[in-house]
């Protein structure tokens, strides 16, 4: 095996990552379920919902706290987890056993052997990992490899220019001899005493130590360390050198995984009128420009962390079928479902976006998405399921029969407008889904 692997091995053998207890469970938390639900990058590049029973490869699962926000984000998928340090699939076997999961199974196997598993995948998650590997190109084509003909794939690499600082303080304690062998609890306390001992308005500290690192070496302290300040083949990369090894790999880029982060509007004072010359060239720049300016200009985002897949993969489209409304499953769940029937029998708007952040959470700030006691009453339907847009509208017409002001019949042609437009707009936080089934 290759030197510097074998060291990341060594390391996350010490210490599996993450380090959350095994009862701990993501159930609750929303925006990590809607990252690791397949039908948001599903939907974004083919506008369908995901198939059933999926098949999912969680490729460098460490303690398999991913797997399980996989596995509770895509019930009825089976979770294949592999890692090449024994201690992490012991631990991430435990945490599925715990949480009393059967549909899964996790292996000691470094990830350019995994075609040795004779499976293919609806989708691979590979977080975190993609960075510590000596050649990135050959291991997306190893993933191209096994991922079935719609597959997506996620990966992400550290971002070069967001943590820029990190790189230093690795690189400054490597030449201390801290890296020569796997850093262990000697190698944890000398960088504790070394920053805690260093001025603090010496740059690098000021920048990327805090007193609480200090003290007692507890499970925190000692992951974040490792991590950042001691973390063996870490690497840095730019979005055109991503964009790069994607391309080297034959894949193609969907989309980056929090991609309202990543526009361009958010950075300005007022989006919706940017500079001339900047919106002259925007109009020229390919997705990957403009992310690489997005970054230029503000480099918040620690991962450069995206969706790919198969060049030019096109689903089997239904011709036939009538227009069908979903909310995003991870919008179906009780605590949503609540907080809309009190707002919807009380007659006051929801402001849907305080449920479910992510899908509208800029660099620098927030969008609202907030819907009216109307609108709530006739999409209510869609915590049983998946309705017609029919049907929709014909509920639509029963809460909003006449115009409120002149209080003549509402035309069909009008509310369907109306209708269309609020789907429309909750389209574009994929709160909504819209599919011809
Ligand atoms: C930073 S941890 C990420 C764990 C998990 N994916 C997560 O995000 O919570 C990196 C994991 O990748 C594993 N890993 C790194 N290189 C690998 C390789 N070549 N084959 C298999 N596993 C690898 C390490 O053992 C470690 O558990």
């Amino acid at each position: 095996m290759d030197e510097v692997l074998e060291k990341v091995r060594q390391q996350f053998n010490y210490g599996p990552y993450p380090r959350h207890p095994l009862e701990k469970s993501p159930k609750d938390d929303r925006e990590f379920l809607w990252i690791h639900d397949v039908t948001t990058p599903y939907y974004l590049r083919y506008r369908q919902r995901p198939p059933q029973d999926l098949v999912i490869l969680d490729a460098g699962c460490g303690s398999g706290y991913k797997a399980l926000a996989l596995a509770l984000a895509n019930p009825g998928a089976k979770i294949v987890g592999i890692d090449f340090s024994p201690n992490s699939v012991d631990l991430a076997t435990k945490r599925f056993e715990f949480h009393g999961l059967s549909n899964y199974e996790f292996h000691v196997l470094p990830i350019d052997q995994v075609g040795e598993l004779g499976l293919t995948f609806d989708y691979i998650n590979c977080d975190e990992v993609l960075y510590l590997m000596p050649d990135p190109v050959a291991t997306l084509a190893t993933f191209k490899q096994v991922l079935k003909p719609l597959g997506i794939l996620r990966v992400n690499v550290h971002n070069q220019y967001q943590r820029e600082m990190y790189f230093k303080v690795q690189e400054f304690f490597g030449l201390l001899g801290l890296m020569q062998d796997n850093p262990e609890e000697f190698e944890l306390k000398t960088v504790q005493e070394i920053m805690g001992q260093l001025n603090d308005r010496c740059e690098l500290k000021r920048i990327t130590w805090s007193k609480s690192y200090e003290g007692e070496l507890n499970d925190q302290i000692s992951e974040f360390i490792l991590m950042n300040c001691l973390l063996q083949g870490d690497k840095g990369f730019t979005i055109p050198q991503i964009f790069g090894c994607l391309e080297e790999a034959g894949l193609e880029f969907i989309e980056m995984v929090a991609w309202p982060k990543w526009r361009i509007k958010s950075l300005f004072k007022d989006p919706e009128n940017l500079p001339t010359v900047l919106t002259l060239a925007l109009e020229e720049a390919t997705p990957m420009e403009v992310l690489h300016l997005v970054n230029l200009l503000h480099a918040g985002e620690r991962l450069l962390d995206l969706w790919c897949g198969h060049p030019n993969a096109e689903p089997t489209v239904v011709s036939q079928g009538q227009a069908m409304v979903s909310l995003h499953p991870q919008l179906r769940n009780e605590t949503v479902q609540q907080a809309w029937q009190s707002h919807l029998q009380g007659g006051r708007p929801l402001i849907l976006s305080d449920y479910l952040k992510f899908p509208v959470q800029g660099a620098l700030q927030i969008e609202k998405v907030e819907i009216d006691a109307i609108a709530l009453g006739a999409l209510w339907p869609l915590f049983e399921g998946t309705q017609s847009f029919e049907s929709l509208l014909q509920r639509w017409l029963q809460l909003y029969p006449r115009d409120l002001l002149t209080l003549e019949p509402v035309p069909v042609e009008i509310a369907r407008t109306m209708l269309r437009e609020l789907l429309l707009f909750l389209e574009q936080s994929l709160y909504v889904l819209l599919t011809v089934e």
